[in-house]
């Protein structure tokens, strides 16, 4: 017997090829289409993501929907159908990229619809599908399914914030990436890349907001056991504007480059606001410790203590202290 999950994999199926058709047979599927191309994506990119678009027009999806038989409670829990109070249907992503979101086993589960209008402030750039009984946002990546081997392959994960950051580098031939869009990253997607790989890139936007969710996204890799590094952009740039700026082999030579490991991440931002000032000073070594306090591996807090006192020329002694006065305040 089919069970009411299985249902909303089956609806979510067919937006997904319903989306997927109007790119590259509706008569709108061109405006799609030209925005794609012109964010330079290729068309074996467009296809092997599944890509599609939503035509501008209320009840597109859903009319089409129902008349292949789907019901309206499925398309209703999947979020793509929206229905008012007054009983009046409507399509959820309309005038919309679609990004069709892919669980570990490859099926569709939600999506991300992008706006193609680039200066609209009343509608927000990424609409996404809502938390249904496939979807659960906490326990998803963007691209994972797409990533799996080359996870595996490169003993390594790339994390981005964006849909179109997966893209760009996968284009590029960086098919070890996947995003955590638009959520900060939690513990269930850590642990899902915790089946694949050990080792943790995180490569977010070049903006305030990217460097206080790489600050959180350490702590929390840390605390489960993984190993994490940490590359920054220049500002104002993300990885799909860099790469796509730069090219592929520039990029790859910058992310090489600029790699840091957490301790050295934290320092360098850091360094600016501590020169010369011992108590900022104190307080960077603080934080770093703070960090360094969510290994749960010993031997790794020992190296991590080791370079920690190496860079502010603190003795190893001092840090290993203030961090069992932090142990003793956590209970
Ligand atoms: P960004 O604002 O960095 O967008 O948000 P982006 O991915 O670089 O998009 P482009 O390049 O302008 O097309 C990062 C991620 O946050 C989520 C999306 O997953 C997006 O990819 N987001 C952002 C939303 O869910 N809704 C929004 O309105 C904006
Ligand atoms: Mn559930
Ligand atoms: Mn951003
Ligand atoms: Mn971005
Ligand atoms: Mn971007």
């Amino acid at each position: 017997e089919q069970s009411e999950r299985d249902s909303l994999f089956i609806v979510s199926d067919f937006a997904n090829k319903h989306f997927q058709h109007n790119l590259h047979q509706h008569e709108q599927g061109g405006i799609g289409m030209s925005y794609l191309k012109q964010r330079g994506l290729s068309a074996n990119t467009i296809k092997k993501f599944e890509l599609g678009y939503s035509v501008d027009e209320w009840t597109d999806l859903t009319d089409t929907a129902l008349k292949a038989g789907y019901q309206q409670k499925y398309l209703e829990a999947t979020g793509l159908t929206i229905v008012k109070e007054d009983g009046k249907k409507y399509d959820r992503f309309r005038g919309r990229v679609m990004f069709p979101i892919h669980n570990v086993s490859g099926r569709v589960v939600g999506f991300g619809a992008r706006t193609l209008k680039t200066n609209d402030k009343k509608s927000p750039k990424y609409l996404n599908s809502p938390e249904s009984d496939i979807y659960h946002k906490s326990n998803v990546l963007y691209g994972l399914f797409q990533a799996k081997q080359a996870l595996r392959m490169q003993d390594m994960c790339y994390m981005v914030e964006g849909y179109l950051d997966v893209l760009s580098l996968h284009q590029g031939g960086i098919e070890n990436v996947v995003a955590s869009s638009g959520t900060s990253l939690t513990e269930g997607q850590i642990k899902l890349i915790g089946r694949y790989t050990q080792n943790i890139t995180v490569l977010y936007d070049g903006d305030a907001a990217g460097i206080k969710a790489s600050l959180r996204g350490i702590d929390l890799i840390l605390e489960n056991g993984l190993n994490v590094d940490v590359v920054t952009f220049p500002e104002g740039e993300d990885p799909d504007s860099y790469i796509q700026k730069v090219g592929d082999t520039a990029f790859k030579a910058y992310i090489k480059e600029h790699a840091q490991d957490f301790i050295s991440f934290k320092t360098s931002l850091y360094a600016a606001e501590t020169k010369g000032s011992p108590v900022k000073k104190a307080e960077a070594i603080r934080e770093i410790v703070a960090s360094i306090a969510k290994v749960p591996d010993a031997i790794k807090r020992t190296v991590f203590f080791r370079s920690c006192s190496l860079i502010f020329d603190i003795d190893e002694q001092v840090l290993i202290s203030e961090y069992n006065k932090m142990q003793l305040q956590e209970r």
